[in-house]
């Protein structure tokens, strides 16, 4: 069967809001664009438009309010030195948002309506992509049921928003790590491989406890044995121990992540050895102790690659080397940083241009 095509209309604002502001100055996450995608579903039966960014009327009732039936995304748009916007790895996102939906039981998102619709919004918006270096228009598509009915049950109706707001750097500084040993963020079988709104609401008392002890995140441990590091909440973690860079496994409780994956490809791609698979903690410690724990990083959209400064490891604090010693993650950063605006060649055909 041929896929269906969709035609988005376009409502443009009558109130830009971009004059004499400075998209190169902005808190991340709080100031949005001047138009947001909003798709609808029931039954089936899909329709979308690109309206002012604004309210989205809605009853109290809505399933994703008292379930949770939410799933979202994270991506970003940049600007190539010409001035072209391009947006990095979407389909990828597209794939994803779609997988995290069918682990909470949504309908598929057409990928007519995720891939067009994120175009016309982008081109809609462009002037809203910052430039300057480590800075972005971060792209927030959300997707959650709307039937108004507190029985539980999937919903027969979903709305899908996509909002986009100019972003800097998520971390400014390099990251404080802490361990909770009391809270698990993900469990075998449960929804941590899915981007899940009930999966960050989660973590957020962990997370609060660790900044009331001055860390900025939870490096969270895997559920059974509380014994192997996971991933960070906000981004996917990685070691350098004596010229080997080991990730944690994809297991199905953590985020499969495209950073994290763009980082392998890159590594394996430079004949750097790469292991996927389970780090204790206490191997962390014996390479410290062994002066082969090199280097600490995290990989997200919103973090892209986030230098770790201090693993707090319940009765020890680890401090990693100095950032100017970090041979991967700065190789890392400049080289994904050169990718998505275009400043270097794209072998693997991450970027696309609207
Ligand atoms: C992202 O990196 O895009 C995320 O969704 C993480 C979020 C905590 C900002």
């Amino acid at each position: 069967m041929a896929a269906q095509t969709y035609s988005i209309e376009i409502e443009q604002s009558s109130e830009p809001r971009l004059r004499g502001l400075d998209v190169n100055n902005v808190p991340f996450g709080k100031l949005f664009s001047d138009h947001m995608l909003v798709a609808t579903v029931e039954r089936g039966t899909w329709s979308a438009k690109i309206v002012p960014y604004g309210k989205l009327e809605m009853s109290p009732s809505i399933s994703a309010l008292h379930y949770g039936q939410s799933v979202f995304e994270g991506m970003k748009a940049y600007k190539s030195p010409q001035g072209e916007p391009l947006l990095f790895r979407p389909h990828a996102n597209f794939h994803r948002i779609n997988r995290s939906a069918e682990r909470l039981c949504m309908p598929p998102i057409p990928e007519d309506i995720f891939m067009e619709g994120l175009q016309q919004l982008i081109r809609l918006d462009a002037d809203w992509i910052p430039t300057r270096p480590g800075s972005a228009l971060y792209i927030r598509p959300v997707y959650f049921a709307t039937d108004e009915s507190i029985g539980l049950r999937p919903s027969e109706r979903y709305t899908l928003a996509i909002m986009t707001c100019p972003v800097g750097a998520y971390y400014a500084e390099p990251v404080k790590l802490t361990i909770a040993p009391q809270y698990v963020r993900a469990f075998p079988g449960g929804t941590g491989a899915a981007k899940a709104a009930g999966n960050y609401a989660g973590s957020l008392l962990a997370d609060r406890e660790a900044k009331h002890r001055g860390y900025d995140n939870v490096l969270w441990l895997d559920g059974i044995h509380h014994k192997y590091i996971e991933e960070c909440g906000t981004m996917n973690v990685f070691f350098a121990i004596d010229g080997v860079v080991v990730t944690p496994a994809l297991q199905g409780t953590i985020l499969p992540g495209i950073t994290r994956d763009s980082v392998l490809t890159l590594l394996r791609d430079w004949g750097i050895p790469v292991e996927e698979r389970a780090i204790a903690l206490d191997e962390l410690l014996e390479a410290a102790d062994a002066g082969t724990l090199q280097e600490a990083f995290g990989a997200g959209t919103a973090a892209t690659i986030a230098h770790i400064d201090t693993i707090h490891t319940g009765d020890r604090e680890l401090q990693l080397p100095p950032i100017g010693d970090r041979k991967y993650a700065n190789l890392l950063l400049k080289k994904l940083a050169d990718i998505k605006t275009a400043k270097t060649d794209d072998p693997y055909g991450w970027v696309v241009r609207v």
